[in-house]
């Protein structure tokens, strides 16, 4: 069976660095970890006001990213300009709202496609594959599916509205999200899947055989602080009474 694969969103460790505008933790680092873990690419998401990502830790992972690096951003001209100037090798397009505290739902194909593709042309142009950002919606995905492939080749389902639920109802997402994978699937399209994953609810997804690739950050970067926390504070006392 085709195992998905995985990128880490290294987002939130920008976030901790912005919190005190100092120049640590380095999201580069965290990413070249994540790969040493078996991470086979890196998603990082720029936002139009740069709460965590910066143009530089763009322009520093494309050198030093070594797996596929994936730019989630939206169709602003700006974001499409640092796409073009950096090219990583795939650009998500997400929907951005400046008072949302995380990207809250899928791109609405039904009234930005045209806006959604003139994007897409620019940055096929520049050698950058888009994916779009959609939810679970077949409508969303029938729409998808008549574009360009060789503009369009593939898309990321939320799988937000799965992970907030439990029991019937969740079966009821994870539904959802496997019909959008086959429907995509069956249409030549690219399936990836991604937002609000976690150890307790990724396993039935990374099942969905047409899923590729799973985007996951907030989690991975919420463990990592609590698995790497006693070597944190060993690491200062040693330092506090070195050689003791
Ligand atoms: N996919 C997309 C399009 C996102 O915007 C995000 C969050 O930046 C993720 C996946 C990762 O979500 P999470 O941080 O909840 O794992």
């Amino acid at each position: 069976m085709p195992r998905a694969r995985l990128s880490v969103n290294v987002d939130h460790v920008a976030t901790l660095r912005q919190a005190r505008g100092v120049d640590y933790p380095d999201p580069v680092e965290a990413a070249a970890i994540a790969e040493a873990a078996g991470a086979e690419g890196i998603t990082i998401h720029i936002r139009v006001d740069r709460r965590h990502i910066q143009e530089r830790d763009v322009r520093v992972m494309r050198e030093r990213v070594a797996g596929k690096l994936n730019l989630e951003m939206s169709t602003a001209e700006e974001m499409v300009d640092i796409a073009l100037e950096t090219r990583p090798h795939q650009v998500t397009l997400v929907p951005e709202r400046a008072e949302e505290v995380t990207t809250e739902g899928g791109l609405d194909l039904t009234t930005q496609m045209d806006r959604i593709r003139e994007v897409a042309q620019r940055l096929a142009a520049g050698g950058i594959a888009t994916s779009l950002f959609i939810d679970p919606d077949p409508e969303h995905v029938r729409i998808l599916a008549a574009e360009d492939r060789s503009m369009l080749p593939g898309f990321e389902i939320n799988t937000d509205a799965y992970t907030r639920v439990s029991g019937a109802e969740q079966d009821g997402e994870l539904e959802r999200v496997r019909e959008a994978a086959l429907q995509g699937a069956d249409a030549g399209l690219l399936v990836y899947a991604g937002h609000g994953l976690t150890t307790a609810n990724v396993g039935p997804i990374s099942a969905i055989e047409p899923i590729e690739e799973l985007n996951i950050g907030h989690s991975i970067v919420s463990r990592a602080v609590l698995v790497g926390l006693h070597a944190a504070v060993g690491e200062i006392l040693e330092h506090m009474y070195p050689g003791t």
